[in-house]
């Protein structure tokens, strides 16, 4: 029977944070952040003066999170004896965060590969600050394993932040390439919990919204990021997206993605939007009623074969209007990219996620894919 969860405390709206009641996790917080963001928190940092909390800032953080980072950061706050941890900023701070505050002393990221974790941890208030990886409500953390070269997918309740406070203000004033990563990655999210053999009729809900709200709203936060509707609403779907991978997973398009971050330090959203088309029409015949529905759904006309190929149009539009490169346009060595295909088919194999797919994916259907970009 299906399972959903949600347990995260989630608080939304708009410009909030600078005010938010912190003292009730205590009175020493770890704020993990990036480089950028540190000097643009003041809002965060005076809220907490205001309330008697000191802090410390670990602003490590660089494009993809890593397992020496993780282990830096949990030193740090243990050093400092921190009673709680804010992870501010977009992904790769979250899930360092999650990471940082589950790992035992001495414990090795790949020690939390591949079961489910779950033990209590230190309080960990997720604020999100980028419209996308809906990490704030997920069990999931992604972390590089710097010995192996390979992104690791760790899962678990223990993941999952103690209180996730979604400001729609913060992600205001991403820069376009930024929105079209993280929207395209929410988007990415939501189609692929959707057509998961691990969908459920409360997951799909949260789907379903997500991208209604992205297809209608990612144009013109690309286009027009002053516009604050449309930033609140992909926002929302951000979020809504997260709940519903969440509880029925990603697959082949995250599974294939994470390979090309961790050899080409490609933006996670950007390798997702890169492979996304492709991965769907190569999938689509096998779930060919599923992917109609979800057509259906999103107000597309038609035969089941005339909604498809709407929804795989809409996919095409939606990459060319944020501009997504490819590969060879990202600069990506072409030449070390077909050396590496059995690594990365491998990789992404070993993941777990492109077996969720409603299609039986095998590991020479993941080969063929990859060897349709050369
Ligand atoms: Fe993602």
């Amino acid at each position: 029977m299906p399972n959903f969860t949600s347990p995260t405390n989630i608080v939304t709206g708009q410009n909030f944070v600078k005010d938010y009641d912190f003292s009730q996790y205590g009175k020493k917080a770890f704020i993990v952040t990036d480089n950028f963001f540190k000097d643009k928190i003041d809002y965060l940092y005076n809220n907490l003066k205001k309330q008697e909390i000191s802090y410390t800032i670990f602003a490590e953080i660089g494009q993809e999170p890593t397992d020496n980072i993780v282990y830096a950061a949990t030193k740090e706050y243990r050093k400092e004896a921190c009673d709680f941890i804010i992870a501010i900023g977009g992904g790769s701070v979250i899930d360092t965060a999650k990471l940082a505050a589950v790992i035992k002393d001495n414990e090795k990221v790949a020690d939390l590969f591949p079961q489910p974790v779950d033990r209590k941890h230190i309080p960990l208030i997720a604020i999100p600050t980028t419209a996308g990886t809906g990490s704030e409500v997920t069990q999931f953390t992604i972390i590089s394993d710097t010995t192996t070269d390979t992104k690791l997918l760790l899962k678990g309740p223990a993941f999952m932040p103690t209180v996730a406070l979604v400001d729609a203000e913060l992600s205001s004033s991403m820069p376009k390439s930024l929105t079209a990563a993280t929207g395209l990655d929410a988007f990415t999210h939501a189609i692929e919990a959707f057509t998961s053999r691990k969908a459920q009729p409360l997951s799909d809900i949260f789907a379903i919204s997500a991208l209604k709200k992205i297809i209608k709203n990612l144009p013109e936060a690309y286009n027009n990021g002053s516009n604050k509707e449309a930033r609140a609403e992909m926002s929302l779907a951000a979020l809504e997206a997260g709940i519903a991978f969440n509880n029925a997973s990603v697959t082949i398009v995250h599974g294939m993605s994470r390979p090309l971050g961790a050899l080409y330090h490609i933006p996670h959203g950007i390798s997702n939007a890169m492979l996304l088309e492709k991965c769907m029409r190569y999938v689509s015949p096998a779930g060919k009623d599923r992917f109609a529905l979800l057509a259906t759904e999103l107000g597309y006309e038609g035969s089941a074969d005339e909604k498809v190929e709407k929804l795989m149009n809409v996919i095409t539009e939606l990459c060319n209007i944020c501009e997504i490169p490819s590969l060879k346009e990202y600069g990506v060595d072409m030449v070390s990219f077909e050396r590496n295909i059995e690594k990365m088919a491998n990789d992404a194999m070993a993941s777990g996620s492109p077996q969720n797919c409603i299609m039986d994916v095998k590991l020479e259907d993941v080969i063929r894919l990859y060897k349709s970009y050369l």
